[in-house]
């Protein structure tokens, strides 16, 4: 997914504050903040109407207004990146011990020099029915209803004209969170990059 088009206002700021960084190059960069969230997702055959939605996939209504992942910021008291990220996602997400990121999730980090924090993410498949036990479990954890105030799922229906996905395409993300939902979305290939590009270019 190219980041260079003109991609309208709603998110453009979003790409001029941050930028992908490789890990290792991350690491020197020791005076900044490190945030860790994931993408949890299953496939989904399951079906509204004619249309296929392909795949679930886990986000929050933050306490801010914005959506986002679940996952927070890394503290000095964590052991290591994704032992802070599995700390986040106990607190947000009440995550099951059997479910903990690994650095085998890893996806792909950014960076943003003004507000000096380094963004890493992680992607984690489970089944259908895994993905409904982790939102149940969501309810109760101990976040929910002060920092989390509730899990979506963003809906992937391309309805015309302008609704569906395109919609949902009209909130407020945090950070460049939706920069990482369309282009993890497209590198798992649950939408294809003509498909994001037109939900870009219309919003
Ligand atoms: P507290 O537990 O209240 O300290 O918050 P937190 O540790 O859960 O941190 P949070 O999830 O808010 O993430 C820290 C920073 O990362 C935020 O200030 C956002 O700017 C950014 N952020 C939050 N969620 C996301 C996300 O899904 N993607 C990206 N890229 N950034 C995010
Ligand atoms: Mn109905
Ligand atoms: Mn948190
Ligand atoms: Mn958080
Ligand atoms: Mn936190
Ligand atoms: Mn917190």
């Amino acid at each position: 997914l190219k980041t260079n088009r003109n991609m309208g206002k709603l998110w453009s700021k979003a790409i001029e504050d941050h930028s992908e960084i490789d890990l290792e190059e991350s690491k020197k960069l020791n005076d900044y903040r490190l945030a860790a969230h994931a993408f949890i997702w299953s496939k989904n055959d399951q079906s509204l109407w004619e249309l296929s939605s392909k795949a679930s996939i886990m986000m929050q209504m933050r306490f801010d207004g914005f959506i986002g992942f679940p996952g927070g910021l890394i503290d000095s008291t964590d052991a290591s990146v994704v032992d802070g990220l599995n700390r986040e996602l106990r607190e947000e997400i009440n995550l099951n011990e059997k479910y903990y990121i690994t650095n085998e999730n890893y996806f792909f980090s950014s960076v943003n020099h003004q507000r000096k924090i380094i963004l890493h993410f992680y992607v984690k498949e489970v089944t259908q029915t895994e993905l409904i036990g982790i939102e149940k479990a969501a309810l109760d954890s101990h976040d929910y209803g002060t920092e989390v105030m509730g899990i979506i799922r963003p809906p992937l229906y391309d309805i015309k004209p302008g609704r569906g996905f395109n919609i949902f395409l009209q909130n407020q993300f945090v950070g460049n969170s939706l920069l990482q939902l369309l282009k993890t979305m497209s590198l798992l290939d649950i939408l294809d990059n003509q498909t994001i590009l037109k939900f870009i270019d219309s919003c």
